[in-house]
């Protein structure tokens, strides 16, 4: 019997036809983004599911769908997957890194860019009808070449950007991982493993590009604000849970850091509040990996992984396993 599949969001329809190819599919008519009820629903028989960040599969929906095998998630984070449910029950989740990893780069690097030499505001600014004069300290930001790049997690999306930093603006790059890299992969770079206090003193550009659990909830907080240099800037194109959003607008406002960047926010779509009101911080909603060509080689790749996970091909890109 063909499997069917629930494909959760909408999709380039070409990757949707490949689908078709091999399975049976119900796909998500008008790209809203299904409620826990509807999600459970619309997984009533399914094999496997096309996910992106936006839908929770945790202990309490696997258990409701045993027959599920396999859950291909279309982002290269899988925060949003219990993945210990995922194992405890024997259900196999895959993710699509590499295929975003230098186009998400360009956006962090430029979304510090245009957070340290203030492109947001500053256009508002020029919107607003208020430009009537050059002036010589107008806007004047943060320098960033031969500056100190500071990169919280530095997996393939943090080498990628302490590539641009050092390579193509002279930066010095301090990193704070779990694990070292090794000296072969640091040298090139120049790049120098602190520990997180320090990273936080002398970053003057500070990018958070580790994944989200328990473990880097509000990784950024009040206290990690208060370390850093009141120059600095904070670009985050993590998760935003990351970061304490509402101790963030605060710092911003009161000026105890420079500037931030956020493409991702906790319980987006909703932003903060707080963040909507200080002029010193560029937002973006989630895009750090939307060009048509990463787009599509992400659902191409969560399309693989699909069709291989049920038809006994080997997923190019699982997380368990
Ligand atoms: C990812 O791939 O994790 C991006 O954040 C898109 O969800």
């Amino acid at each position: 019997m063909t499997p069917s599949v629930l494909v959760a969001r909408a999709i380039y329809p070409e990757t949707l036809a490949r689908l078709r190819e091999h399975f049976v599919v119900e796909a998500n008519p008008d790209d809203t983004v299904y409620t826990p009820a509807e999600l459970s629903a619309r997984l009533k028989g399914k094999l496997g599911a096309l996910t992106t960040g936006s839908e929770r599969i945790d202990a309490a929906v696997l258990d409701a769908h045993p027959q599920l095998r396999v859950v291909a998630n279309m982002a290269v984070g899988y925060n949003n997957l219990d993945i210990a449910a995922f194992d405890a029950r024997g259900v196999l989740a895959t993710n699509t890194p590499d295929v975003l990893t230098e186009t998400t780069a360009d956006f962090g690097f430029a979304l510090m860019m245009a957070t340290a030499r203030r492109m947001a505001e500053s256009e508002h600014y020029l919107r607003a009808g208020r430009w009537t004069k050059w002036s010589y300290d107008m806007f004047a930001g943060a320098e960033v070449h031969g500056s100190t790049l500071g990169i919280l997690g530095m997996g393939r999306i943090g080498q990628a950007i302490a590539r641009r930093g050092a390579l193509g603006f002279g930066m010095k790059v301090l990193y704070h991982n779990r694990s070292r890299l090794p000296a072969a992969q640091e040298a090139p770079l120049g790049a120098i493993w602190v520990d997180k206090a320090t990273l936080l003193r002398q970053a003057d550009h500070l990018v958070l590009v580790l994944p989200y659990s328990a473990a880097s909830h509000h990784a950024i907080g009040a206290a990690e604000l208060a370390q850093m240099k009141p120059t600095a800037t904070l670009t985050n194109i993590a998760r935003g849970g990351i970061v304490d959003d509402a101790a963030l607008a605060a710092a911003l406002r009161e000026r105890r850091i420079a500037a931030a960047g956020l493409d991702v926010f906790e319980g987006e779509p909703a932003v903060h509040p707080d963040l909507l009101t200080v002029p010193n911080v560029v937002l973006t909603p989630h895009i750090a990996s939307a060009t048509h060509r990463t787009r599509r080689a992400m659902a191409e790749l969560a399309a693989d992984n699909l069709i291989a996970a049920l038809t006994g091909g080997t997923p190019p890109t699982p997380v368990n396993p």
